[in-house]
């Protein structure tokens, strides 16, 4: 007989939501910089300047509206698959509080000019501080849940959320290891090229488990949730989170190409990148195929477009970014907008697709409802925000090419055929274009607060108890 027990969602309810909400604000300063690079003059104040709120859109959207995702999902996560409550859910309402504060301390912040100076680790000693704490609680409340399971295995969704929880709290205190000089100025602990080795050791593996790693976690629950199948193969699941955990700590120097790193260091780099390969489409294939036996209700449900479209994104990110770091390829590549189309198909066609989709799902169910308020503006969401990352993504990889092709072209006799101002000027329709997928993309995520309101609104209310168990699997 299956067990009995109580779920506890408040903290679940509160994270979802503000999945959302973070989504928006983080997404809309995303649109006021990508209109900051098309026209300069919206740089009109210090705190507005493109060099403050670029930051402020990294954090808003990797740590508060990822963070979010990551840490409802996975408290709602682990309780079905346990089949038993939080473990010390007062703890866990202190990490949901603790992180809305990390949060808002970043906004000050951020646009204040208090800065680390750390790529993604950018927030000063105090807030390094907070973050660690909530951190820790975070993880008492996953493994003390995971511990007191009343099922005698581990289902592999709780793997990677294990791996990130764990990964992400080993990453943050050795990264964030400084001098502090003030109350509000540190300096890093570590110098040269040690510090941009440590640096970029936690900034590959923040790609590798912030934003990999746990959205893999959440794929792995609502896949076969949404799908109604079972996952396509338990043992490819286990085979490829052993072999991604184990080759992503080795792949950060791709991120120091040509630079000051030893070269066979960044040798080993480009290696275990390419080895990455592997693993990573051992993931995108299991949740794919998880779908065998019921494609056709891909034609339906939008949640599920959403599900799968994002692991479209992830295997194709995850090709794309091995390529990238082969020498010679990244010779080309570096320091071009090539780079930041990479990064938005995983940040947008991965990390926020899966979210959005993962959300949808819990929405309903979250307040007891039958449905999202309205399935056809899910549908409608899902059409705008995947064209938005088409016209995102495109716009930058030709930017991105036509900016390194234009910086190395060479004339006769060896001068620079073109100023760097000139490929500025070239890159001026692109920007353009990034923009309005830009916009698209925010547009969707407005829908989808819409939607969400009039869900927990209840206008669609039906009879469902909030607190059933589920079987998990
Ligand atoms: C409406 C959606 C979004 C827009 C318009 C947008 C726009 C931008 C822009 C203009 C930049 C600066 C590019 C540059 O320096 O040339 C940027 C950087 C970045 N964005 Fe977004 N973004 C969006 C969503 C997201 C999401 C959802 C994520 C993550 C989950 C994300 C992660 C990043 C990261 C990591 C960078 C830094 C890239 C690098 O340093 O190479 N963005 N974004
Ligand atoms: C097999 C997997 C992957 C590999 C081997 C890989 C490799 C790379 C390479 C070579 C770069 C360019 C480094 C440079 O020239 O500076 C890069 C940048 C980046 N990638 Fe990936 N990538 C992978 C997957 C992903 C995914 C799935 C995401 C997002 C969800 C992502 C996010 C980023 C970000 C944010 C950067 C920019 C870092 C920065 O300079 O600020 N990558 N990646």
């Amino acid at each position: 007989m299956q067990t009995q027990a109580t779920y506890d969602d408040q903290v679940v309810r509160q994270f979802a939501v503000m999945t959302v909400v973070w989504g928006i604000v983080g997404m809309l300063v995303g649109v006021v910089i990508a209109a900051q690079l098309v026209w300069p003059q919206l740089n009109f104040a210090e705190w507005f300047h493109f060099g403050r709120l670029r930051p402020l859109h990294t954090n808003a959207v990797i740590f508060a509206f990822g963070g979010c995702a990551l840490m409802g999902t996975s408290f709602y996560v682990v309780q079905r698959t346990c089949h038993t409550g939080l473990f010390a859910p007062a703890l866990a309402s202190f990490v949901f509080w603790g992180w809305q504060l990390v949060i808002v301390a970043a906004a000050i912040t951020l646009p204040l000019g208090f800065t680390s100076g750390k790529e993604y680790a950018e927030l000063e000693w105090p807030i390094d501080i907070l973050i660690a704490v909530v951190w820790v609680a975070y993880a008492v409340v996953f493994f003390g849940t995971l511990a007191k399971r009343k099922v005698p295995y581990i289902y592999v969704a709780n793997w990677f959320y294990g791996a990130f929880i764990l990964a992400v709290a080993i990453l943050h205190i050795v990264n964030s290891a400084e001098i502090p000089v003030s109350l509000w100025k540190s300096y890093s602990a570590y110098s040269g090229v040690q510090d941009a080795m440590v640096q970029w050791w936690y900034g590959h593996n923040a790609v590798g488990f912030f934003l990999t790693a746990g959205f893999l976690g959440m794929m792995y629950y609502f896949v076969p949730k949404q799908a109604g199948r079972p996952v396509y193969s338990y043992r490819l699941s286990v085979v490829h989170f052993w072999a991604l955990i184990f080759t992503y700590m080795w792949a950060g120097p791709h991120h120091l190409h040509y630079t000051a790193l030893p070269d066979w260091a960044q040798s080993l780099g480009m290696v275990f990148s390419l080895i990455l390969l592997a693993p990573s489409w051992g993931g995108m294939i299991n949740g794919i195929m998880t779908l065998s036996g019921a494609w056709h209700k891909l034609r339906t449900d939008p949640i599920l477009k959403f599900l799968i479209t994002s692991l479209s994104f992830y295997g194709m990110s995850t090709f794309e970014g091995p390529m990238m770091s082969i020498k010679t390829v990244n010779a080309l590549s570096h320091y071009t907008d090539w780079t930041i189309g990479h990064v938005h198909s995983g940040a947008l066609g991965w990390v926020a697709m899966i979210s959005i989709g993962s959300v949808y799902y819990l929405l309903p169910r979250l307040w007891g409802r039958t449905e999202m308020y309205s399935p056809r503006l899910v549908t409608a969401h899902f059409w705008i925000a995947t064209i938005g990352v088409v016209l995102y993504i495109a716009s930058m990889w030709i930017a991105g090419v036509m900016q390194g092709l234009m910086w190395r072209a060479t004339n006769v006799d060896g001068t620079l055929t073109y100023s760097f101002v000139e490929s500025v000027k070239a890159s001026y329709p692109f920007w353009t274009v990034r923009l309005a997928g830009g916009v698209l993309f925010l547009a969707g995520m407005f829908l989808m607060a819409y939607n969400m309101i009039r869900t927990i609104a209840g206008n669609k209310a039906v009879d469902a108890p909030v607190l059933t168990p589920v079987a998990a699997h």
